[in-house]
């Protein structure tokens, strides 16, 4: 039994904010909805389950949407768990969501769209105050009818983003695809893509794992694809992950991507198809803080370009069992690399 406390006063003082308690699809779409014409506070249980019957749109284009937690966090753990929900937040719209939140797809369903779970637009913010999981979402290609040919590209296989997305627990996406359609190649990040005018913030670190970007040709950065600026202040994990090139991570020209706090990055497990940058392919600048450990990634693991500025941290470490081993690092002569003297090489040419 759960038994909700509203002091009837502060009603008086929020002209404007509505408050409820969202239980269902429904609550959640109507809280949605009255974005449109104001700013809207409501409350969720820490594990409330949401589940909606089909693949459903929540959509924002105006305001704010506050989604506190019903409940005292530090006496709860679990989370609200989404099925079937995929959130739009663009327009300047802003959403921030207090509980631990778990998005959960159908390993069967592929959805045609950019983003499975969060399409966050140009200016607009989606904040998860906590941890926050994405599991089983895949995106595929939308086919044109008439053509094998054109079909319009999908990309961000859990997360796309143009405005801000912030995390201040921790961050897990597992089994994030993208698959291509007919005969266009899949899209790029298979986790998480970052526009041009996006920005990530990690503030607990990531987790990515299990992700693939499937079929031939194209598909790059499959756990994060950056156009714009990532920074994760915690340690942080790629493992398992496949794509034709940044395999886990793809940094575009123009683009940038700090580790912080001395946050420790570890790599595993990185198969790039296009013998391409496993670990990293840096076009833009990269900075790692903590110490980064690849182990059994692909060579080249780290591919920095003639534009890129790309810094490792002291006492990072690249280890290979693979017979047919390469070379870890494909630097650019005019790429600007920084990598300390503790740096080692075990089983590398
Ligand atoms: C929310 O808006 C959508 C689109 O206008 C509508 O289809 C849906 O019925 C509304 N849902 C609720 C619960 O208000
Ligand atoms: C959800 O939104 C996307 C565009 O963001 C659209 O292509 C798709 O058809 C929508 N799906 C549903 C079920 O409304
Ligand atoms: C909702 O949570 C925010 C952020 O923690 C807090 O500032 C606000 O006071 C809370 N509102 C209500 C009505 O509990």
């Amino acid at each position: 039994m759960f038994s909700e406390i509203v002091s009837p006063f502060s009603l008086l003082f929020l002209v404007g904010v509505a408050h409820g308690l969202i239980e269902t699809c429904e609550d959640l779409q109507a809280a949605f909805n009255l974005t449109q014409t104001q700013d809207v506070i409501d409350e969720i249980h820490p594990f409330q389950d949401i589940e909606c019957e089909t693949f459903t749109n929540m959509t924002m284009t105006s305001n704010t949407l506050t989604l506190n937690s019903s409940e005292n966090l530090d006496n709860f753990f679990g989370s609200s768990s989404l099925t079937n929900v995929r959130l739009v937040v663009t327009n300047g719209a802003e959403l921030i969501w207090e509980t631990h939140v778990n998005f959960i797809g159908d390993e069967e369903v592929e959805l045609m769209v950019d983003g499975g779970a969060v399409f966050v637009g140009e200016g607009s913010t989606v904040h998860f105050l906590n941890d926050l999981e994405m599991e089983d979402i895949r995106i595929i290609n939308e086919r044109d009818e008439d053509s094998d040919f054109a079909s319009f590209v999908r990309s961000g296989g859990c997360v796309w983003t143009a405005g801000s997305f912030i995390v201040d627990g921790e961050a897990t996406f597992t089994r994030c695809d993208i698959t291509g359609a007919g005969e266009s190649p899949p899209g790029p990040g298979g986790a998480i893509y970052v526009g041009a005018t996006g920005s990530v913030s990690f503030n607990q670190g990531v987790a990515i794992s299990e992700t693939f970007i499937t079929d031939d040709f194209g598909g790059q950065g499959g756990g994060i694809y950056n156009l714009g600026e990532v920074t994760i202040a915690g340690d942080s994990r790629f493992e398992d992950i496949s794509a034709s090139s940044g395999v886990a991570i793809y940094n575009g020209e123009g683009a940038e991507f700090y580790f912080t706090n001395d946050a420790s990055a570890f790599f595993r497990d990185l198969n790039n198809r296009d013998s391409v940058g496993s670990g990293l392919t840096n076009l833009g600048y990269f900075e790692f803080s903590g110490p980064a450990l690849f182990v059994e990634a692909d060579a080249p693991v780290i591919v920095a370009t003639e534009t890129s500025q790309t810094i490792l941290s002291e006492n990072s470490a690249f280890w290979t069992f693979d017979e047919e081993f390469g070379e870890a690092l494909s630097v650019d002569e005019a790429a600007d690399f920084t990598i300390p003297a503790s740096v080692v090489f075990v089983g590398f040419e």
